[in-house]
């Protein structure tokens, strides 16, 4: 019997943060070496997800790599066969995969993504391109290919995923059972030991998420930062004037967004470490203690991210690629079959 696999990918533009670390990369490497032995476990890159938004492609192949050495700096370990770590434009499954399913869904439904419309109203309508409207489609396919049950991701991609457990349901009514329908997303944040998806705000402005594309990248601590700058960004993150640290986010959404950040950081429960500044009114020394933990962190991190090999992990994506695209291409034939693109047997 096969295992039930566990999938995520971290799109490769710019250097990820920490919302992105501990919201996606984090939780499956954890998984990847405590259940190695019960699940696969399958770290992607979604390179074909870099330009849905207009990028500079000139470095588009390094960050590639990059973000592929930050999984290994990240704990991923490359000597355990029952974990892969692979490029999505190098299994050619997931583009086709995209074609057969964009041709099942429905032009309302993706126009209803809420991620498309904020990220489409940011752009002049020239630039909004319709890899970004259909990339919910694309991300699909993605995870339909391996059959995954479980797709760990923070909590503005819930809604991509409610649409990719309607898509498999809807081709497995019209086809018989060509997918495995990932979990619900209540029970994936069960399985992942979690309430609800993450969602790390933004610095400045802690009312919005912490997001690679903001502009000015006050906000936003990506992993690559100097240690010392991100103490900056935390000694000036927008508090409130209520003097007291305490886990409010509906009211005191930065303080809250901070405590959230160091009980990651802790490995901790926010209730945890939120009680131990109960009382404190000095947002001053709350922050050192953020500040502080968070310099050790990126520090340690990319320490780690130095001594990270580069053969190995260009041998690692390379052996992964080759089991993929197997993996995959039969999942592809079933349905090429289905749809009627390929003769039954
Ligand atoms: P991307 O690269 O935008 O984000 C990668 C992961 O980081 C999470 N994330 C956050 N989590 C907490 N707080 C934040 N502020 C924050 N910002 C981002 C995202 O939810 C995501 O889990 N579509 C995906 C990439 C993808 C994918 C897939 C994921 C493509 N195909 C298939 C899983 C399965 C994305 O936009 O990632």
């Amino acid at each position: 019997m096969t295992k039930p696999v566990i999938l995520t990918g971290l799109r490769a533009n710019n250097d990820l943060h920490i919302g992105n670390y501990f919201g996606a990369m984090l939780p499956i490497i954890d998984m990847a070496k405590q259940k190695s032995d019960e699940f696969q476990v399958n770290m992607f890159i979604p390179d074909l997800h870099s330009f849905t938004t207009p990028i500079d492609h000139s470095d588009l192949y390094d960050q590639i790599i990059h973000n592929a050495r930050l999984f290994v700096a990240a704990g991923l370990p490359l000597d355990n066969p029952e974990i892969y770590l692979y490029r999505q434009s190098y299994v050619p499954a997931h583009s086709e995969l995209t074609w057969i399913l964009d041709c099942f869904t429905g032009f309302g439904e993706m126009s209803r993504m809420t991620q498309f419309k904020d990220k489409s109203t940011k752009l002049s309508s020239d630039r909004v391109s319709v890899g970004l409207f259909n990339y919910p489609v694309l991300m699909a396919a993605d995870y339909l290919l391996y059959g995954a049950s479980y797709v760990p991701v923070g909590d503005d991609q819930t809604q991509h995923l409610e649409y990719g457990r309607d898509i498999a349901e809807r081709m497995n009514s019209r086809f018989g059972e060509l997918f495995v329908v990932p979990e619900p997303v209540a029970k994936q944040h069960e399985f992942f030991g979690k309430d609800q998806g993450l969602r790390i705000m933004d610095l400045v402005n802690p009312t919005k998420k912490m997001s690679k594309s903001d502009d000015t990248g006050k906000g936003v601590i990506f992993l690559g930062d100097d240690p010392a700058e991100a103490v900056k960004k935390i000694m000036s993150a927008t508090t409130d004037d209520k003097a007291n640290v305490a886990y409010d986010p509906a009211n005191q959404p930065g303080i809250s967004n901070l405590l959230d950040i160091l009980a990651l950081l802790r490995g901790k429960p926010v209730q945890e470490v939120a009680a131990e500044f109960a009382g404190e009114s000095q947002y001053g020394v709350f922050k050192k203690v953020v500040a502080e933990e968070m310099q050790a962190f990126l520090q340690d991190f990319q320490a780690r991210l130095v001594a990270v090999d580069d053969n190995s992990v260009m041998a690692k994506l390379e052996s992964s690629e080759a089991a993929m695209n197997e993996q995959a291409n039969l999942t592809l034939l079933r349905v090429q079959q289905a749809v009627g693109l390929r003769p039954k047997v």
